[in-house]
């Protein structure tokens, strides 16, 4: 079957520093795919790749068998991909619920059936559905820069589900949040249509395990080990270079 994402030989170099020095990526439809690794192994850059928001020197992707190598990140988004960052992201000065309904608008907006309204509601009831999922229901009229990070976390990933992602870029969504909110995040990741497929990076090896069904390990920028939780968690060379290298 074609893969949901492949990304192959993916090479990007800031002055002398690989990066990443061409890594092979596949996520099948449905997987959850979890990307570990050191501080500075190249996590971030490769989602960063994915998205298209860093074009890299080598490589190609492919999302759902089109190539997207050359597309930038809004037509990425608009071919499934959705996407939380390492720091939230998230529009400060619009309210909670707008954010949420900007992100949803492309697709309650389809191009040649604008009716006055129509959308606007439709993306307001997008609003109010994931808000209340993420127990931000009270919050929908406050700005989204009053947030805690929590809730901002929270949000992000309210916003990146209401553009109905094929793919979900989670950069370590946990990072900052309290027992409470990664209770509610581990629900929410397991509660996913099992149509999307995750990529998921995070330091936290227990999250990783019980939520991924295959892991790549990264250190500079290249592939140290791939495989299932089981297997990832039994090599000695993986313990070995985390040992060596998270902050
Ligand atoms: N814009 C940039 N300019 C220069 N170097 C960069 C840039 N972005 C990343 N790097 C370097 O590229 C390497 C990979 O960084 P990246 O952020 O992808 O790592 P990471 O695996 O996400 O790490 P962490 O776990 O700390 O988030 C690091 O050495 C980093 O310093
Ligand atoms: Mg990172």
């Amino acid at each position: 079957m074609t893969p949901l994402l492949s990304a192959r030989g993916i090479t990007v170099r800031y002055g002398s520093l690989a990066a990443l020095d061409g890594v092979d990526l596949r996520v099948d439809h449905g997987q959850r795919h979890a990307l570990i690794g050191p501080n500075g192994a190249g996590k971030t850059t490769l989602l960063d790749v994915v998205a298209g928001a860093t074009r890299a020197r080598a490589g190609r992707v492919w999302l759902a068998g089109r190539e997207v190598t050359r597309r930038g990140p809004a037509a990425r988004a608009r071919r499934g991909i959705g996407r939380i960052h390492q720091r939230p992201a998230v529009w400060s000065t619009l309210t909670v619920s707008e954010n949420v309904q900007v992100a949803a608008l492309p697709h309650v907006l389809r191009p040649g059936r604008w009716r006055p309204g129509g959308g606007r509601s439709a993306a307001r009831r997008t609003a109010d559905t994931l808000l209340a999922r993420f127990g931000l229901a009270d919050l929908g009229g406050s700005p989204a820069g009053q947030l805690a990070h929590g809730q901002r976390r929270q949000l992000e990933i309210a916003m990146a589900l209401a553009g109905r992602p094929r793919l979900l870029l989670l950069d370590e969504p946990a990072a900052g949040l309290s027992a409470t909110e990664v209770g509610r995040l581990v629900e929410f990741l397991r509660d996913l249509p099992r149509a999307v497929g995750v990529l998921l990076v995070e330091h936290r090896l227990d999250l990783v395990y019980a939520l991924s069904d295959t892991v790549t390990v990264l250190r500079d920028g290249r592939t140290l080990a791939a495989g299932t939780p089981a297997e990832i968690r039994a090599s000695a060379e993986v313990r070995r270079a985390y040992a060596e290298g998270v902050a």
